[in-house]
Parts: C-alpha cells; sequence; structure tokens
C-alpha cells in the first residue's frame, strides 16, 4: 500500500514521536513534519510533479500517514501533559523535611525587667506590689505628703499641672498615702510607676520616667530596718561584694531623711569619671515617715512608725548595665533592646 518516500518519512516521524518527552518536542515534530514548511506537506504539495501514474498511490499513502501522525501525536500530547501535572504539583508538595523557620522573639523592655526584679526582692521579703494612678491632686502628690502650698520644696519639683487642680505626680510618694488610708498598720509594699517632671531631655534627665516607692509600717519599725533591708536589696541588685552609704538629707515627708549612695559600679570605690572621683552612686531617697504624713492619713504616729524610700528605675537600670544615656530606654531602637535581652 505505500510509498518507499513517504514510508521513510512515516518511520521517522513514529520515532520522533516516542522520543518526544514534552509538549515542546511534540510540537517541535509536528512542525517538522506536519507543518507548512514540514516534510510530509511537501510531499502533498509537490505531487503535481511526480509521474500521473505515480500521483494516487502517494497521494493516499501520505493522506494515510498524515491522518496517522495527527492522531499519534494527539494521544502523546496527553500523555506528556498528564506527566508534566503530575510534575508541577510533586514540585508544589510542600518539603516537610526542610528546617522550620523560628518568628523573632520578643523580650521583656529593660526598665520593667528591672522593675521586676525589685519586685521579687522585697517580695521575697514580704512586701506586696501596690500601684496608683499618675493623674493625682495636690493633696495627695504635696499637701499630704506635709509639702504646704508656700513650702520651697514645692520648687524642687517642677510639676506638669493639668485643668481642674490636677497634676501629673512628680513621685510615686503619693501612693503611700492612698495605700495607708485604706489599710490598717502593717504596712508592707513597693510602688512601681511613671512619674513626671518638667525637666529637658538630656543623657540624664526626661520628662517622663519610673520610680520604686517603698513603704513599711509597723509597730517599732526604725532606721536600723532600713539600712539592713536595703543592704539587703543592694546585694542583691549589684551583687553580693557591693556597698551602700547613707547622707544625711531632707525631704519634707520623712524626718530624719537619707540618701543612699551605692559603691560605684565602675571603679569599685576609688574614683573615676563615672562617680565623679567620689566612688559613689547616689540610688535612692529615705527616711522614716513624718508624724505629720502618719497623722494625715489617721494613723497614730505615738503607736506606729515606718520607713519609706523612692528610686529612679532608669538610674538603677542604668547603673546596673553600665548604661550612660537615659534616651536610649525610650527611642526603643531593637539594636539597643536586643542587647539586653
Ligand atoms: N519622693 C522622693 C523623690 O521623688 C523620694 C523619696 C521617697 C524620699 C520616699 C524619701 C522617702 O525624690
Amino acid at each position: 500500500m505505500g510509498h518507499p518516500r513517504v514510508d521513510a518519512v512515516a518511520g521517522e516521524a513514529r520515532a520522533a514521536i516516542g522520543r518526544a518527552a514534552s509538549s515542546a518536542d511534540l510540537e517541535a515534530v509536528r512542525v517538522r513534519y506536519l507543518g507548512r514548511q514540514g516534510t510530509l506537506t511537501q510531499i502533498l504539495r509537490t505531487l503535481g510533479t511526480l509521474p500521473a501514474a505515480e500521483r494516487p498511490a502517494v497521494g493516499a499513502a501520505a493522506n494515510e500517514v498524515k491522518r496517522e501522525l495527527e492522531t499519534l501525536l494527539e494521544r502523546r500530547l496527553r500523555e506528556v501533559q498528564a506527566a508534566e501535572r503530575r510534575r508541577e504539583r510533586a514540585a508544589a508538595r510542600p518539603d516537610l523535611t526542610l528546617p522550620g523557620r523560628r518568628p523573632p522573639r520578643g523580650a521583656v523592655h529593660p526598665l520593667t525587667r528591672v522593675s521586676d526584679e525589685i519586685a521579687a526582692i522585697f517580695g521575697g521579703l514580704g512586701f506586696s506590689v501596690a500601684e496608683g494612678p499618675e493623674i493625682e491632686t495636690d493633696w495627695y502628690n504635696f499637701e499630704a505628703l506635709n509639702i504646704p502650698p508656700d513650702h520651697p520644696a514645692r520648687d524642687m519639683q517642677d510639676t506638669f499641672y493639668l485643668p481642674g487642680s490636677l497634676l501629673l505626680r512628680t513621685h510615686t510618694s503619693p501612693v503611700q498615702v492612698r495605700v495607708m488610708q485604706t489599710q490598717r498598720p502593717p504596712v508592707r509594699i513597693i510602688v512601681p510607676g511613671r512619674v513626671y517632671r518638667r525637666d529637658i531631655v538630656d543623657m540624664t534627665h526626661s520628662p517622663i520616667f519610673h520610680q520604686v516607692e517603698g513603704l513599711a509600717v509597723d509597730r517599732d519599725v526604725s532606721m536600723a530596718d532600713l539600712k539592713g533591708t536595703l543592704e539587703l536589696f543592694a546585694r542583691q541588685m549589684f551583687g553580693a561584694r557591693s556597698r551602700i552609704r547613707f547622707r544625711p538629707s531632707f525631704f519634707p515627708f520623712t524626718e530624719p531623711s537619707a540618701e543612699v549612695d551605692v559603691v560605684c559600679f565602675r571603679c569599685g570605690g576609688d574614683g573615676c569619671r563615672v562617680c565623679k572621683q567620689s566612688g559613689w552612686l547616689e540610688i535612692l531617697g529615705s527616711g522614716m515617715v513624718h508624724p505629720t504624713v502618719l497623722r494625715n492619713v489617721g494613723y497614730d504616729p505615738e503607736e506606729v512608725t515606718g520607713w519609706a524610700f523612692g528610686m529612679g528605675i532608669e538610674r538603677i537600670a542604668m547603673l546596673r548595665y553600665g548604661i550612660d544615656d537615659i534616651r536610649l530606654f525610650f527611642e526603643n531602637d531593637v539594636r539597643f533592646l536586643r542587647q539586653l535581652a
């Protein structure tokens, strides 16, 4: 039935279809044999140049081969496309053997951490945490603390006043008053919180900062208890070999009053740039609760006594981590926060 020239093309084309591994391969085969310039197309198009006796046989054979190749191409194309889809699906499937990707983990802010540590140290001594409002009245922030309207101590506190004779508390001491008003002695509290003063921002000042207040009131509470408690605190906060000293001072709400220094973390007491050659760094104000304050909250100063202290959390954190610029705590540059995490 066939014709040698047509048979040769058919054999070649069948083999090429069998070898084709992709739809692109098959398209190339189709173009090569059945395309406009394709081998088989050329045969059909040039039938007229053949001797008349050969034309019908060659024409019939070529047309038959053309139909056959079209069928073969179509069938092979379906197989190849199915295989291609299987490969694509396999590639899209997640590879469960890949290592996991860890999400970045946050950390507690250094000020919160120092505040929590202070709370934990005093918690171990039986103190509980109390809190109070940041917007205060003049009475709680000043008057009840024995700072009357004309007292020079008011000049010591540069205050943000709000409408309606309210103000932003300048220290955590008003919480002493609030707690004592609602609680009978014995009282043992620490009060962490944010406080506000009209200060210009620089390396050691910020109009917003944090304090921790401490207050202990009971029968026979003495200055010696205050010293022992703060010594213990300093050893836990700054290391077992750390030392503190008391310097006489003045606060309207304590009598006697003392400022407490800790040995310089940098030079260990020899004197250096950080401690301005003194060997000591001030960490807090303290004293025996003034009898007037006790009376203002309804306590009897003949029956109970107490001590109080207030320290700046930023200052403690700066000493603890050797940081010389308070602004770092508020800028919250993650590179800084990560170093302390
Ligand atoms: N309230 C004082 C201050 O802000 C600190 C202080 C607290 C002093 C308690 C004595 C007793 O400076």
